[in-house]
């Protein structure tokens, strides 16, 4: 299959652009950059954060949201330091997430604290920044939390994660706001948990939260769950519970092949319009987007080694692997793949695959392409969830990571080397 030049890669990715024959990130020809870089190579546009941030604030407009950017989608320091520049908050949910967003100058002011396994540690270091609120996932939680703050002579804010038991209609590996999942307080349970926080020294009560799902390509969830969170806010009221904020946490999601996912606006104005009608529209909401911001902000350059058939399949064995985008392995996600440099030739069905020793390692199958040794290839929607979840699987460097602006490109992390895989070992005498 061969694009015509001049064509946006993808309808989600418009800063990524065939012109004359060559994919461009911006104004940055893509075969010119992995010939200079090499690859396995992560391209991101500033652009498309920019416009990624800008569609949730044009959605917001002048009503009390934060965007508390979940920073676990993609942590580059220059991404994070773009969202801080726009005002974004962050989502973090390790000390070392809390470390990177300190690093960048963000507002701790603006930053909210998930996960289910917090230590003393990353507590003390985040009641140090001064973090807006700690997303408490159980009473043993705000036990330590409470002991924690109290040694430290600081106040912890807090919300309780709750479990709506939505079904958010997503891959049961990023669904999380059932009863099965490990994430969260039992709704029913959360009047109870709230009035054990209420008691426990050191913490301020300050919202409710919940995280339902990622990749979310209907809002309807969304909304099942908002009803019950204020069925439980009303609950809370009657014991004389009061809350700053809801926390409605559940990824929007990004078009990889012809999803057609919500718009942060139609999720926005019936939120809104359902917090009106209930008598709290004076909450302020917190959102934590991760994907819906970098998704398709960002590409994979892999260069094809080998083509390889054989009477079942044709392969094209490339040099990026599920040590760099693990997401084709561990969900069977479906990433576009695209020649940097499309050739007017016949296209083969190629299975695209990486070197590591496992059948799993593969990054697209049945890809309709026209491919040649040396070749470039593009994978898509590569922003999130891709160089985070890297490893160093068959002892392979991690990917470089680059930053398109415009005409220009800065490399926002350098190519692992072997020498820095070996650095921490050591044999025994
Ligand atoms: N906040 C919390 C508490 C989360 O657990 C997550 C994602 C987010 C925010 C960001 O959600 P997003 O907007 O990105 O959907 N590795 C998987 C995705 C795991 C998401 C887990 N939680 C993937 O590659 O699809």
């Amino acid at each position: 299959m061969t694009a015509p030049s001049s064509q946006p890669l993808l309808a989600g990715h418009p800063h990524f652009h065939y012109k004359h024959g060559v994919l461009h990130a911006e104004g940055v020809a893509l075969d010119i950059l992995a010939a200079k870089l090499g690859t396995p190579l992560y391209v991101y546009s500033r652009a498309a954060l920019r416009a990624a941030y800008d569609n949730y604030r044009q959605a917001i407009g002048e009503r009390p949201v934060l965007v508390c950017y979940g920073m676990k989608a993609n942590s580059n320091l220059a991404v994070l330091k773009e969202f801080a520049r726009l005002g974004a908050g962050f989502d973090i949910v390790s000390g070392g997430e809390l470390q990177r967003v300190l690093a960048v100058g963000a507002d701790p002011a603006k930053v909210v604290f998930s996960g289910v396994g917090k230590q003393a540690w990353e507590m003390r270091e985040a009641l140090a920044a001064g973090v807006k609120c700690f997303n408490v996932e159980s009473t043993a939680e705000l036990h330590r939390l409470s002991k924690v703050a109290q040694a430290e002579g600081r106040i912890a804010r807090v919300s309780l994660r709750v479990n709506p038991d939505v079904d958010a209609q997503t891959h049961p590996y990023i669904s999380t706001g059932l009863k099965e999942n490990k994430f969260g307080i039992a709704i029913e349970e959360a009047v109870q948990a709230y009035q054990t926080a209420a008691t426990l020294p050191g913490l301020k009560i300050v919202g409710v939260d919940c995280h339902i799902g990622s990749q979310l390509t209907d809002v309807s969830p969304y909304f099942d769950a908002l009803d019950k969170l204020l069925d439980l806010i009303d609950r809370m009221a009657g014991h004389g519970i009061t809350i700053e904020h809801l926390d409605l946490g559940g990824g929007l999601g990004i078009r990889y092949s012809d999803e057609v996912p919500p718009s942060p606006k139609a999720l926005l104005d019936e939120v809104f319009n359902r917090l009106q009608a209930r008598g709290y529209g004076h909450l302020h909401l917190v959102l934590e987007p991760g994907r819906s911001l970098v998704g398709n902000a960002g590409i994979l350059l892999t260069t094809v080694q080998f083509l390889k058939h054989n009477e079942a399949r044709n392969f094209a064995i490339v040099d990026a692997a599920m040590n760099d985008l693990l997401r084709p392995t561990l969900y069977q996600a479906y990433h576009g793949v695209r020649a940097v440099v499309p050739r007017q030739a016949e296209a083969r069905l190629y299975d695209v695959v990486g070197p590591v020793c496992e059948s799993g390692d593969w990054l697209g199958k049945e890809r309709s392409l026209a491919l040649e040794q040396d070749d470039v290839l593009a994978v898509e929607s590569a922003g999130a969830y891709g160089m985070v979840m890297a490893s160093n699987y068959n002892t392979r460097p991690r990917a470089a990571e680059v930053m398109v602006d415009g005409e220009q490109y800065h490399i926002v992390r350098q190519r692992e080397s072997v020498e820095d895989l070996l650095k921490g070992e050591s044999t025994l005498p």
